[in-house]
């Protein structure tokens, strides 16, 4: 035993509602794991416990040699209970997410921090965020005990109050109301482009990109969309023809659709689509006596668009720039 795990031990005696339990069974979060079984038959007991109705009843039958924290399977938590996501779906979490080490993932009510544990054990960094601070306490001693607290942190902390903006990859195993509760703040904080997956429910009204299965257990990704919708403008130098264009965009989430304008020819949209901040359509319109047709494909950021432009088979692209004049909301009102 080290000095932190000592510290622990001590910690826990000192808190009330502790489960005894026998040395080393509070060690390693395998364990808990592998007990995770046989838990649910200690359910009422520890619940009892848990109420610190019976501590001292509990102590007189057991030793009280060692204390610690022992996690029981639909124990309570502030709006959803801990159950734990399945080992064998936290890699397969990371592998629909494709996360690397250049992401940062946030696992909101972190549980015992198995997510979290699973990225920083492939070298990602990876925040739990929990209310309960015995499952945060264990989440950091296991992330001790396997060397990767350098990857892993864990903070006790309300989800609803976590700033979302730095997070590349979220993760959740919650109910699907708490999902369409946070998802404004999603929406709203993280950078197009960065990723949402949750192990077993929906977003709601959002769709998912990907669903994904895995033994008959359902992981979604969802692609954080830009917001695209609004009025655009810019001009574009094609083989023969220049014109002022316009752009109407309506957008639900990652669903986009509109309609384009010039002063001098009608214009034809079609294949338009939104990943993340890239947007790509085609336009069709008459030039001289014949149809050009252009493939638009840009990045936004903010209220422009760059990119490139390519008319009919030309091998260069011409850079193409819009901006939004109006129309710019967030995408949850934009429903
Ligand atoms: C279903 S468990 C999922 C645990 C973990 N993410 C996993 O997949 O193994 C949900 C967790 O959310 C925590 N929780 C409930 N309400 C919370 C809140 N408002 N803020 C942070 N955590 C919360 C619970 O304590 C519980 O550990």
């Amino acid at each position: 035993m080290n000095d932190t795990q000592a510290q622990a031990i001590e910690r826990n005696a000192a808190r009330p509602g502790k489960v005894p339990l026998a040395r080393g069974c509070w060690q390693s979060l395998g364990a808990l794991v592998r007990r995770g079984a046989r838990a649910l038959r200690f359910v009422l007991p520890r619940m009892i416990v848990v109420g610190g109705l019976a501590g001292s009843v509990v102590a007189a039958q057991t030793p009280p040699t060692e204390y610690a924290f022992e996690p029981v399977i639909g124990m309570p938590g502030k709006d959803v209970v801990w159950v734990p996501t399945p080992p064998p779906v936290i890699d397969f979490m990371l592998d629909v997410a494709k996360a690397t080490p250049k992401d940062y993932i946030v696992d909101l009510g972190s549980g015992d921090g198995r997510i979290v544990l699973g990225a920083a054990k492939r070298g990602i960094r990876a925040l739990g965020v929990e209310l309960n601070p015995d499952l945060v306490q264990l989440a950091k001693e296991e992330a001790v005990r396997l060397g990767v607290s350098e990857y892993a942190q864990f903070v006790v902390q309300d989800m609803f109050q976590t700033d979302l903006s730095p997070v590349t990859v979220l993760m959740t195993y919650l109910l699907p109301h708490l999902n369409q509760r946070i998802r404004p703040q999603l929406l709203a904080q993280m950078k197009p482009g960065s990723r949402v997956v949750t192990y077993a429910f929906h977003m709601g009204e959002w769709q998912p990109d990907t669903v994904a299965q895995l033994n008959g257990l359902t992981v979604h990704l969802w692609i954080v969309p830009a917001a695209a919708m609004g009025e655009w403008r810019w001009s574009h130098d094609g083989i023969g023809f220049s014109r002022d264009y316009a752009m109407s965009v309506r957008q639900k989430f990652q669903f986009i659709e509109g309609q384009a304008s010039t002063k001098t020819s009608p214009v034809y949209l079609r294949d338009m689509k939104l990943e993340g901040d890239r947007i790509s359509f085609t336009l069709t319109e008459e030039a001289g006596s014949s149809l050009a047709q252009t493939r638009y494909e840009g990045r936004i950021e903010g209220d422009v668009i760059t990119g490139s432009a390519r008319t009919n088979d030309h091998k260069a692209s011409r850079p193409w720039r819009a901006t939004r004049i109006a129309g710019r909301t967030d995408i949850e009102q934009r429903k």
